[in-house]
């Protein structure tokens, strides 16, 4: 590759934050980082998948810090951020990936899973964006990624609040980035469509945790159906969306949201 190419997308000597880095396109962000020249810090509620994405990080020869945190707790996330600055001394990429999904009607809807999927998808978002722009203000310079999703854009019965939450990641991208630049710091988000991952593959997973082939076939056609592509997304197809937004390739970038969903919404 040209060097000037490469130098652009490059992390080298950056430092990544990542929420939600226990599996799916949070796993796959962290690596795709590290791919780039990034050590990284992740965070996730999920011990046990942290430590698995630690090792995948570490195989490719970059440091990783690991730190449980639940984004929706204000504390946890301020401390993260401070963990990630002592343990590395800056941080140039914070990604807010951490995520909830729950379906339900408008008038099945409990207070507690309502509560729990604002906490964590849109107010998650806002203590990390917070806690990102305070380390990254003394620094002048910084990147600010976060996962919204399709379903902020397209209206779908039983993700009304979930849908709610995404739409609002989205305006307080664009708010937080008209009030970052000044210090130096981008703020944007990718907004997914389908992707196979532990969020998605319980709609065509048996009770027992097994995968049953034929709904899997199935949820994946009704899925790519609504794309003019006719395909559902993979975990890369965010991450290098990612990997543009976090590097100096998107320089000139900011309060945008990414939309690498197949085509099912155009903006
Ligand atoms: N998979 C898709 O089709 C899709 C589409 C659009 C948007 N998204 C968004 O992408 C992001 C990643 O989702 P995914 O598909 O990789 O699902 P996932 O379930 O694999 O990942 C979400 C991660 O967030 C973690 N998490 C949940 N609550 C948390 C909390 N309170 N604090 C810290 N971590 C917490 C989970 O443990 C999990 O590891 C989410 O924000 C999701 O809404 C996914």
């Amino acid at each position: 590759m040209h060097e000037a190419l490469e130098s652009a997308f490059s992390l080298d000597g950056r430092v990544a934050v990542v929420t939600g880095a226990a599996g799916g396109i949070g796993r796959e962000a962290a690596i795709t980082f590290a791919q780039a020249g990034a050590d990284l810090v992740i965070a996730d509620v999920g011990e046990e998948g942290l430590a698995g994405t630690a090792e995948m990080v570490r195989a490719i020869g970059r440091r990783v810090v690991v730190r449980r945190t639940d984004v929706s707790d204000v504390a946890d996330v301020d401390s993260l951020a401070r963990t990630a600055i002592d343990e590395l001394g800056h941080i140039d990429v914070w990604a807010n990936v951490a995520g909830v999904i729950r379906y339900f009607p408008i008038v099945d809807a409990v207070e507690p899973d309502v509560r729990r999927i604002v906490d964590v998808n849109l107010l998650g978002v806002y203590w990390g964006v917070a806690a990102a722009a305070r380390a990254m203000g003394s620094q002048g310079r910084g990147s600010i990624i976060n996962i919204a999703s399709a379903g902020g854009d397209v209206p779908a019965p039983t993700l009304s609040v979930y849908g709610m939450t995404k739409a609002a990641v989205m305006h307080l991208t664009k708010t937080a980035a008209a009030e970052l630049g000044p210090r130096g710091i981008r703020v944007n988000a990718v907004a997914p469509g389908f992707i196979e991952t532990p969020m998605t593959s319980p709609q065509f997973t048996d009770a027992d945790g097994t995968v049953d082939p034929a709904r899997r076939i199935q949820v994946l056609a009704v899925k790519s159906s609504s794309s003019p592509l006719a395909m559902t997304g993979e975990t890369t197809d965010i991450t290098y969306a990612m990997l543009y937004l976090a590097s100096d390739a998107s320089r000139f970038m900011t309060g945008q949201t990414m939309r690498p969903n197949g085509g099912v919404f155009m903006v």
